[in-house]
């Protein structure tokens, strides 16, 4: 029997690579450049899989395709804000993600924001990189204590939770959270979490705001200027979400006035294209979205998509369908 043909728009880690290899027709894409609109249409039309990931921007125009082969798009992320969900559902697609296997590293990349803008590490490292270090002096960049104080999480599944874990069991930290659906009461416990009724209310009372919700039309431009204004002048904003989720206008406004002291970004508005102002403030800490960025994630985010696809050839629906 003929192997099923699968196409990878971008390189992924070579130990799931040589999986691929072994069991499928796999085209892979040895030279990691973004595929065009024409080719994503292409893959559909003569792919039976087509294994996207965030970059991949899966518009309803390339959906609509004709003549796809393709029956499954196996996505090698968790979030899927990249594909036209309805759009695959209308053209009888299935989308698979990959869930669980990056909740940590991502929760460890915003607590690592979070201790970065809290210390002013980006600024410090940049008076020594720019050889500007005169010495230890007793008032020099003075940042805010972390142990003890009030994080609040803007959406709390996952990533949400590991990072109140790290954050409630590591750094003694309170956790607030604000989210429309209703938490397993046991985890909400064992964090001594406490629900806010609105993110407003969070937001007035935390030291630290962590944001975890998808992007999508509700959450665009949730963090606008009427909510920075409501943040403490002590407080940093952590974004390893998506850039969608906060107005970058309002941001920059809010850490050139002073209205928030500091925060810590990892996701970004347009990426990979940054609004240039981000990069004349000393109080944030910028990363290139590396939330998931790890050896051993990165193989098992491919490893749940070759699992994902492996059970849709099978006939089986697979785990981690998102329509
Ligand atoms: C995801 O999986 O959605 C991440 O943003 C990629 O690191």
């Amino acid at each position: 029997m003929n192997k099923p043909k699968v196409i990878v728009t971008r390189q992924w880690p070579c130990e799931v690579e040589a999986q691929l290899k072994q069991l499928y027709d796999v085209q892979l894409n040895e030279s990691d450049v973004p595929l065009s609109t024409d080719a994503l249409k292409h893959a559909l039309q003569t792919a039976d899989a087509v294994l996207t990931t965030v970059t991949d921007i899966i518009t309803a125009d390339v959906l609509n395709a004709p003549n796809k082969r393709a029956k499954i798009i196996g996505q090698f992320g968790v979030g899927y804000n990249n594909i036209d969900i309805q759009a695959a559902k209308g053209q009888g697609l299935t989308v698979t993600n990959t869930p669980h296997v990056l909740t940590d590293c991502t929760a460890d990349i915003a607590m690592l924001l979070l201790l970065m803008s809290a210390r002013r590490a980006s600024e410090g490292e940049r008076l020594i990189l720019n050889q500007q270090w005169t010495g230890w002096t007793p008032t020099q960049l003075l940042g805010q204590k972390v142990t003890g104080k009030t994080l609040g999480l803007i959406g709390f599944g996952r990533i949400a939770q590991a990072m109140a874990k790290k954050a409630h069991h590591g750094f003694d930290m309170k956790i607030l959270f604000y989210v429309p659906s209703t938490p397993d009461q046991h985890i909400v416990d064992d964090l001594q979490a406490t629900r806010c009724d609105s993110v407003e209310d969070l937001l007035a009372h935390s030291d630290f705001v962590s944001l975890h919700c998808p992007a999508g039309v509700t959450t665009k431009h949730l963090i606008n200027e009427a909510r920075l204004k409501l943040m403490r002048p002590t407080a940093h904003l952590i974004n390893t979400a998506r850039g969608d989720v906060v107005d970058s206008d309002a941001l920059i406004h809010a850490l050139k006035t002073g209205e928030i002291a500091g925060a810590g970004l990892d996701v970004y508005e347009g990426e990979p294209q940054l609004n240039p102002e981000f990069l004349t403030l000393n109080n944030i800490a910028l990363l290139p979205h590396l939330g998931s960025a790890t050896e051993e994630t990165r193989t098992a985010m491919g490893n749940r998509v070759l699992v994902n696809i492996a059970a849709f050839f099978a006939g089986h629906e697979p785990n981690d369908k998102v329509v």
